[in-house]
């Protein structure tokens, strides 16, 4: 694109030439033949057999058996939107910063007169495509930014922890939250013996599970909850100099829940509830909007805090870094076609353009690797980043070729580089030139499987946010234990929750939740555990509305 970027229009454009509306034309098959009886089967004689050689029923046919396509692994239920995201003109970064293309080079977050195009899904977790909208469940908040500078993905969740530290056992977590493998029950929720055994023999969890438990797992509305990118990433300016950034979605419609009660009536009643909320009020005009924020630190800072930023289970407090709000995203078309669109959009967090750059989490490293692989089989080809709403907007051109469903003509002769034949050969660009070159990032290491030590705190963080809750938000919180784990069968089960994990939290909280399902009081927990009573007024709901 040229040098003025992207409009807010071109993704909008770019589809507009795949949406077919055809309106008053003549039936025709797939090959454009046109079909004068689509509701009977060729057949030998009046009331014979269907004949093999009826081409229109077995494209009719083999089309439908060929509909579906793999539900996502996790993250199955979702919805979204088009929309823009548009920087602020002198965001206030306070003290540290004077502007932001101080710390990042990405047009797409320094260009106020610049609206990207977006397009964001919501999502439920654990349940099937087909499953409720308003379990108890962390919320997926994925946006692909169609950005002059290619696509950027920033694939988020509505809380800000992580349930694990690493990659390495994503899928045992996946495995213990989904129904169990003998008989598929529950369906979508997390109240069963195989989630909360996994949760009571995994301390790391303890801070994802207070959020769980919490009203942020019950949103309200998708357009009335916080987005978080929940991993450290770097930005990079023009220098290659490099700050920490934790990025926050802000709604500015306040940050609401739905109590208990009324989640369970909707499962029964309005299933879609989420889903048709987010479409209603676009299709009203009542746009919904968020604001993007970041928390900046640097390396030094970093160093300072009681926690490693590389650790996703662990939030940086507001407290300590406040979170400085650098543009808005509204959300202002709905889809044409779900499965075109909400189904067949596909995200991936290695998708970062020029001035965003990842840390060394490593769940984030592990990330980079599975959501390619994953697009692999759930599209079954290479090319699933040629479907209409995973292309970019920004102009592609490279040697990559062939494939399943290959949809773009390359001409020529030479597909591979050096060469000296080809009269479109694609140029690498320098990074001062808009070529994306990874942080310099010293490493220096010997070859280790482990866990860091700077990662073993995992209390600290889960009793910040319980000392952060209202009355009522704790009352809630204790209610959902009491359901949740009121449900798992095994009392052991329980008793390491209650034992290992929440005692350790607060022993109050801990001798609450004992109560209510049939466990003995725990003991206090005593001088073990660091004494000191943080709290960050932003965690609580109460504050956000
Ligand atoms: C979806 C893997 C952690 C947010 C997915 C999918 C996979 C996956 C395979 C399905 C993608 C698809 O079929 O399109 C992983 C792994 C993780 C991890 C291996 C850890 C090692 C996280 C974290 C977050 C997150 C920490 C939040 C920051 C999402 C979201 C989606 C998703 C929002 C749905 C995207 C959409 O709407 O299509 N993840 N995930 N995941 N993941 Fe993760």
């Amino acid at each position: 694109d040229d040098a003025d970027g992207v409009d807010e229009e071109s993704k909008q454009d770019q589809l507009e030439e795949v949406r077919e509306n055809p309106e008053g034309e003549d039936l025709t098959s797939d090959h454009g033949v046109k079909i004068s009886d689509t509701d009977n089967s060729l057949k030998a004689g009046e009331r014979g057999p269907t004949i093999m050689e009826d081409f229109h029923f077995r494209e009719k046919m083999t089309q439908f058996d060929h509909e579906s396509i793999p539900e996502r692994v996790v993250h199955a239920r979702g919805t979204g939107a088009h929309g823009y995201f548009q920087p602020y003109e002198d965001p206030d970064l306070g003290d540290e910063y004077d502007d932001l293309e101080e710390v990042t080079k990405a047009k797409v977050l320094t260009k106020p007169d610049q609206k990207t195009p977006v397009f964001t899904r919501f999502s439920t977790v654990v349940g099937s495509r087909g499953s409720s909208d308003t379990v108890r469940d962390v919320r997926g908040f994925a946006t692909k930014f169609y950005t002059e500078e290619g696509n950027w993905d920033l694939v988020g969740n509505n809380m800000p922890p992580f349930f694990i530290q690493d990659a390495m056992e994503f899928p045992d977590l996946v495995h213990a939250i989904k129904p169990e493998p003998d008989d598929a029950i529950p369906q979508a929720s997390a109240a069963h013996d195989t989630f909360w055994d996994f949760a009571s023999l995994k301390p790391e969890i303890t801070h994802m599970i207070m959020w769980v438990l919490s009203g942020r797992a019950l949103p309200r509305a998708y357009r009335m909850m916080q987005g978080f990118g929940v991993h450290t990433f770097r930005l990079v300016n023009d220098e290659g100099d490099s700050v920490f950034v934790k990025f926050h979605w802000t709604p500015k419609l306040g940050t609401h829940q739905l109590v208990w009660d009324e989640t369970t009536k909707l499962w029964g009643k309005d299933s879609d509830f989420n889903r048709k909320g987010l479409y209603d009020v676009i299709e009203e005009g009542y746009d919904p909007e968020w604001e993007l924020g970041v928390q900046l630190f640097d390396e030094e800072q970093a160093e300072e805090f009681d926690f490693d930023v590389l650790d996703p289970t662990k939030i940086v407090p507001e407290t300590e870094v406040p979170v400085r709000p650098i543009g808005k995203m509204v959300l202002n078309e709905t889809p044409d076609n779900f499965f075109a669109e909400v189904e067949q959009v596909a995200f991936h967090p290695g998708n970062v353009v020029p001035g965003i750059d990842f840390s060394n989490d490593p769940l984030l490293q592990g990330r980079l690797f599975s959501y390619q692989d994953t697009q692999l089989n759930r599209f079954g080809s290479a090319n699933w980043d040629e479907i209409p709403i995973n292309r970019p907007v920004a102009d592609r051109h490279n040697n990559q070729r062939a494939g399943f469903m290959r949809q773009e003509i390359n001409e020529g002769k030479a597909s591979y580089k050096p060469n000296s034949i080809g009269d479109d050969d694609p140029q690498e660009v320098p990074a001062e030139e808009g070529g994306y070159e990874h942080y310099a990032e010293k490493v220096d290491g010997t070859k280790i499987r482990n866990r860091s030590d700077s990662f073993e705190d995992h209390f600290t963080q889960a009793r910040l946010f319980w000392n952060s809750m209202s009355e009522p938000e704790k009352d809630n919180i204790v209610d959902a234990a009491h359901f949740e784990l009121g449900n798992v069968d095994r009392m052991e089960i329980r008793e390491r929750m209650v034992y290992d994990l929440f005692n350790n939290v607060d022993h109050e909280f801990a001798t609450r939740v004992a109560e209510g399902i049939g466990v003995d009081p725990p003991e206090s927990p005593g001088d073990e555990l660091p004494d000191h009573d943080r709290e960050d007024p932003s965690l609580s709901m109460e504050n956000r509305t």
